[in-house]
């Protein structure tokens, strides 16, 4: 063992990838509809990218935060300008955004003498990292067992009730963070009532509202912001994954009204806005543009969610409804069947896939995908389901 165990990873070995296809040591070709976790928003090996990265490593690879450099200003100049903010914080991970996020709250009150203000406000099903700050953020209970005591200062509210919030926003909140599609707790879609209750109670009580956009941004959602598709502009945005493209970073875009809560010396990170992911970045941005990614990618999730409809209604007994948004969708197996053993049989099929929550596969392919790519997929899970069934009837 030369990995520590940390992830299940599947029998498996990738050597390179292609579009919507990931091909293994035998060359066999898979169509990827998990896309890294939500990451290859523009699919595998894309050339304008792969031009961009090889670019800018040819020019400048690292200089620090000491300086300013071109790759960096830029994109925050753009991700600023998309998403209506004022300013960026540059950071590799998403867990290390939503980290910042919580600092830059707690400092914004501090800064305003609310020295009382430091809890921060998180929903039930919620995922917001692995780190320590993060992870007293995530209310799974799976994913904090043995690493208490997490920090102090954080709360919980249950996701969806917008009464709830009134008891729950006090004067000691200085955030509430939300994702405005849950992933991780099996792709669960906040309402537009709860997120607007929301703002409302923030504005009202003078607390943050923290959209963690890291799963379900980037254009996942049919928009590149999450936000802009339920009508509700958050004071704080952390994003990461989809934005580079596969190279790692993780942002924090702030409002007008709390980017003076960090000063210099306030926060950091050696290779935060480091130039070649800010380079893949930019290349990602200007693509989406001219491929008009937001109309393709509600057009796919029309065709999947089609599919998967009348899939699910094919087979009453094995699957549930789909639910979701754009191209993050979930869909619920029904116990006795197995998703993680469907993902397995889908694996066998050609067919990548991710469970998520509680026994439900997890669909976010690359947003580039084709129809006949959505077509093909289905085609395949339709076989992975049909085999799980007839593998379940020997088991039993
Ligand atoms: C909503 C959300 N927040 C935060 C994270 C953590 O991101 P990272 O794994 O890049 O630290 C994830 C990762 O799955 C996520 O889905």
């Amino acid at each position: 063992m030369t990995l520590l165990d940390t992830y299940a990873r599947a029998p498996l070995t990738i050597v390179a990838g292609e579009g919507c296809e990931l091909i293994d040591d035998r060359g066999r070709r898979y169509l990827d509809f998990i896309g890294g976790l939500a990451v290859n928003a523009l699919g595998h090996a894309h050339p304008a990218i792969a031009e961009a990265i090889a670019a800018q490593a040819r020019t400048l690879t690292h200089a620090g935060n000491l300086y300013h450099h071109e790759p960096a200003a830029t994109l925050a100049r753009e991700l600023v300008g998309r998403s209506g903010m004022k300013a960026a914080f540059f950071c590799n991970s998403g867990t290390e955004a939503n980290e910042a996020a919580i600092k830059l709250a707690r400092k914004w009150a501090f800064r305003r003498g609310e020295r009382e203000r430091v809890t921060i406000l998180a929903c039930t099903g919620s995922f917001h990292g692995r780190t320590l700050g993060s992870l007293a953020a995530t209310a799974n209970g799976s994913y904090r067992e043995g690493f208490e005591p997490l920090p102090d200062g954080f709360a919980f509210v249950a996701f969806n009730d917008a009464d709830a919030l009134h008891d729950a926003i006090d004067d000691h909140v200085a955030a509430l963070i939300v994702e405005p599609v849950q992933g991780e707790s099996g792709v669960h879609v906040a309402s537009v009532e709860f997120l607007a209750t929301a703002r409302e109670l923030c504005d009202d009580r003078g607390v943050l509202l923290i959209f963690d956009e890291i799963q379900c941004g980037m254009g996942r959602a049919g928009s590149l912001f999450a936000f802009e598709h339920f009508g509700v502009r958050p004071d704080i945005i952390t994003i990461a994954k989809g934005l580079a493209n596969g190279l790692p970073i993780g942002v924090v875009l702030s409002a007008e009204r709390c980017a003076s809560g960090f000063a210099p010396g306030d926060h950091g990170s050696t290779f935060g806005g480091s130039p070649v992911p800010c380079a893949a970045a930019l290349a990602h941005l200007r693509i989406r543009d001219e491929l008009d990614l937001d109309c393709t990618v509600r057009a796919r999730s029309r065709e999947l969610f089609g599919a998967l409809t009348r899939l699910a209604l094919s087979m009453p007994d094995v699957l549930e409804s789909p639910r979701g948004l754009g191209l993050l969708v979930a869909l619920p197996v029904r116990a006795p069947y197995e998703a993680k053993s469907i993902v397995a049989q889908a694996r066998h099929c050609g067919l990548l896939l991710g469970s998520a929550g509680s026994n439900t596969l997890r669909f976010a392919p690359p947003l580039i995908l084709s129809d006949s790519d959505v077509e093909r997929a289905v085609s395949l899970l339709t076989l992975a389901v049909e085999r799980e069934v007839s593998s379940a009837t020997c088991r039993h």
